[in-house]
C-alpha cells in the first residue's frame, strides 16, 4: 500500500507541496482546507495532470472540520494552514492569529492519525512547532518544523549567484530560528569543497548572510499580496520524502531540544537525521563561540514567542 500524506491548508504553499509530492508518486495525498471546494478543486486539477506528467497516486480534497476522517492513518501530516504575512508584517505578527488555527487542527488531526509525523510549515515557525508538540502530545521525534532547508537553500542560491557557480557546488547550513536572527554558518559553507571565506571578502559574505536572513521579507516585498511558496514547498517536499523513504538524510530542521547546543525545552533549527521515525537524531556540530552565541540569541527570540502563547 502506498504511504499517505495529508496537507492541511490548500493555499499556495499547500498546493505546491501537493504538486511536488504528486510528481514523486510515492504517496497518496489528502489536501485539506476549511474553504469548501478549494481543496477538492485543487486535488482534482492535480489528479488530471497525472496522465500528462505520469503519476497515478490518489489525490483527495477534504473540507475541514467535517472531512477529518478522510485524513485518517496518514504517515505524515504537513501543516501549512494559517495566515501568510503581508508587507510590513513580521512572521511574529502572525503568532496569535495562527495559534488558534494550529491548536484546533492539530488536536483533531492526531485523533485520526495517531502515528503520523507532524511537519509544521506555518509561521512563526519554531513557535508553531512548539505549539503543535504540546497540542499533539507526541514524542519529540514526531514533531518537526520546516525552515532550515528553505533558509539554507536561499543562502546557497545567493552564494551561487555571487560566485557564478551551480547551486549544487555550494554546501551550507543555516541554523537557528526561522527569523531575522537565523544563523548562516559560514564556517561550514564550502564551494566545490573550498571554504567560502577563501572566495569572498568578509564584506561580501556579510552582505549575503544579511540577504539570507531577510530572504522571506524580500519575496513578501516583491509579491505584495503574500509570501514565498515555491522554495518553502520544495523544502517541505524534500523533508517529507526523506521521512517516507526512510532516507536518514541530514537536513537542518526545527527540533525540540533537551540540552543539545545548551538549549532546552524549545524548538530551534539544528542539523537532524530524518527517516521513517521523523527526527531520528539531532546532530551536534562544533560551533565557534560567536556562532554559539548567535544560536542562543535566536533561541531567546523563539522563547519569547512561546511565552506569549502561555506555553
Ligand atoms: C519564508 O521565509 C514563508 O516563512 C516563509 O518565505
Amino acid at each position: 500500500m502506498r504511504k499517505k500524506v495529508t496537507i492541511v491548508g490548500a493555499g499556495n504553499v499547500g498546493g505546491s507541496v501537493a504538486q511536488r509530492l504528486a510528481e514523486t508518486g510515492i504517496a497518496d495525498l489528502v489536501l485539506a482546507d476549511v474553504f469548501d471546494g478549494v481543496s477538492q478543486g485543487k486535488a482534482l486539477d492535480l489528479a488530471e495532470a497525472g496522465p500528462i506528467v505520469g503519476y497515478d497516486c490518489k489525490i483527495t480534497g477534504a473540507t475541514l472540520p467535517g472531512d477529518y476522517p478522510l485524513t485518517a492513518n496518514s504517515d505524515v501530516v504537513v501543516f501549512t494552514s494559517g495566515a501568510p504575512r503581508k508587507p510590513g508584517m513580521s512572521r511574529d505578527d502572525l503568532l496569535l492569529i495562527n495559534q488558534k488555527i494550529v491548536t484546533d487542527n492539530v488536536t483533531e488531526i492526531v485523533k485520526h492519525s495517531p502515528n503520523c509525523v507532524l511537519l509544521m510549515v506555518n509561521n512563526p515557525l519554531d513557535a508553531m512547532a512548539h505549539l503543535a508538540f504540546k497540542s499533539a502530545g507526541f514524542p519529540k521525534s514526531r514533531v518537526i518544523g520546516q525552515a532550515g532547508v528553505l533558509d539554507t537553500a536561499r543562502f546557497r542560491t545567493f552564494l551561487a549567484m555571487e560566485l557564478g557557480v551551480s547551486v549544487e557546488s555550494v554546501q551550507a547550513y543555516v541554523l537557528g530560528g526561522h527569523g531575522d536572527d537565523m544563523v548562516p554558518l559560514t564556517s561550514y559553507t564550502t564551494v566545490g569543497g573550498v571554504p567560502v571565506a577563501k572566495l569572498l571578502s568578509p564584506e561580501r559574505l556579510a552582505s549575503i548572510v544579511e540577504r539570507t536572513r531577510k530572504g522571506g521579507q524580500e519575496i513578501v516585498d516583491l509579491l505584495k499580496t503574500g509570501s514565498a511558496y515555491q522554495a518553502p514547498a520544495a523544502a517541505t517536499a524534500q523533508m517529507v520524502t526523506a521521512i517516507l523513504l526512510d532516507r536518514k538524510q541530514i537536513l537542518p530542521s526545527s527540533a525540540y531540544l533537551e540540552g543539545e547546543y545548551g538549549i532546552s525545552d524549545l524548538f530551534v533549527g539544528v542539523p537532524c537525521k530524518l527517516g521513517a521515525g521523523g527526527i531520528e537524531q539531532v546532530i551536534e556540530i562544533d560551533l565557534s563561540a560567536e556562532e554559539s552565541a548567535a544560536l542562543h540569541r535566536t533561541a531567546a527570540s523563539v522563547r519569547s514567542l512561546v511565552q506569549v502563547m502561555g506555553l
